[in-house]
């Protein structure tokens, strides 16, 4: 378990993480989203002890994540494999040595038959087996993700953590990767934290999500209470519009969950016996499962009416202003 309390860090008079306090729980995949300059890569690298923090504390099982004590700190590295968004793979090495290099780095040999079969499954489970000994500069972006993927397990971490793992990718790459981390932590169990800045990452894969704005979290919970039903600074940042909206009458927006399944529209028109249009809608996947809003017009004088209806039905809405 990763555990952050009040967690403060600034660069001299610059305050980028003001008091953060989150719990990543053993085996999540747990997403970190925000805008650029919101403290992100700042907070993954307080994690992983790249950076110093002034106040609160930051534990990994237990252990305190802490620059004052270098064995300590150089230990729990070990258990958190790094991937970012430019690769960070070393040219003059082919995808084997890239792949080792942490082995190397920790003087565990990288001849012997063992590791040799470590290493050749890692690059097996990552789909790069053709490229064994290919050089970075003969890979797309999508393979040298796949190396560096392959990297950040050869250690045989607990944690990974992804800085912008997808961002130089472009949507269908991105859905690859993001499923290979996925296969990752169903089948190793490893726990994995993005931070990203892109929504569609944490809707495919992450589980939780907090939401930074300038160093503090606004929101926290699963990423469809967060995105179905968003709060302001969420939805400024989604920059989402719901397109022009009558003037005239009252705009109701509905909320679905991958639970409300009766055609609770109809059934509405048909029971309370009004009309209305319909305006707005959208339809979400959220790791598989749908969730979705509408939104729809009626009368001034209906408008109570159905407010009641969606209550009875227990269907989640707001009128828009
Ligand atoms: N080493 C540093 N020295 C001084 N200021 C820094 C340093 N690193 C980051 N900052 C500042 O801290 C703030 C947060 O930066 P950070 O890189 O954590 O943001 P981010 O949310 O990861 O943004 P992006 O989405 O652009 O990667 C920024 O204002 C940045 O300029
Ligand atoms: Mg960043």
């Amino acid at each position: 378990m990763i555990e952050l309390k009040d967690v403060r860090k600034s660069f001299d008079d610059l305050d980028v993480l003001k008091g953060i306090s989150i719990t990543i729980n053993d085996g999540e995949i747990y997403g970190i989203i925000g805008q650029s300059g919101a403290g992100k890569s700042t907070l993954l690298r307080c994690i992983n002890g790249l950076e110093s923090y002034q106040s609160g504390s930051i534990t990994v099982d237990g252990t305190l994540v802490s620059q004052k004590d270098k064995n300590t700190l150089r230990h729990l590295q070990k258990n958190m494999g790094m991937i970012f968004q430019n690769f960070n793979l070393l040219e003059r090495l082919d995808v084997y040595e890239n792949v080792a290099l942490p082995m190397k780095f920790w003087g565990i040999k990288t001849n012997t038959p063992e590791a040799r079969k470590k290493i050749e499954s890692l690059i097996s489970l990552v789909g790069l087996s053709d490229k064994l000994h290919a050089r970075p500069s003969e890979l797309s972006g999508g393979q040298k993700q796949r190396v560096a993927i392959a990297r950040a397990l050869v250690l045989d971490p607990k944690i990974i953590l992804c800085d912008e793992a997808t961002s130089a990718l472009d949507p269908s790459i991105t859905r690859e990767i993001l499923s290979l981390l996925q296969q990752i932590n169903e089948q190793m169990g490893i726990t994995i934290i993005v931070v990203t800045h892109q929504m569609e990452v944490v809707k495919q894969i992450c589980q939780r999500v907090s939401f930074l704005k300038d160093g503090t979290v606004l929101a926290e919970g699963k990423p469809e209470d967060l995105f179905i039903h968003p709060i302001r600074e969420v939805k400024e940042f989604l920059q989402e519009e719901s397109g022009l909206l009558p003037t005239k009458g009252t705009n109701i927006q509905l909320f679905f969950t991958d639970k409300s399944s009766d055609p609770v529209i109809t059934m509405m028109a048909r029971e309370l016996n009004i009309d209305f249009s319909i305006c707005w809608g959208k339809l979400e996947d959220f790791r598989s499962n749908v969730y979705g809003s509408l939104v729809i017009n009626v009368n001034d004088e209906d408008t109570k009416k159905v407010c009641d209806y969606l209550d009875k039905e227990k269907v989640n809405w707001e009128v828009l202003k």
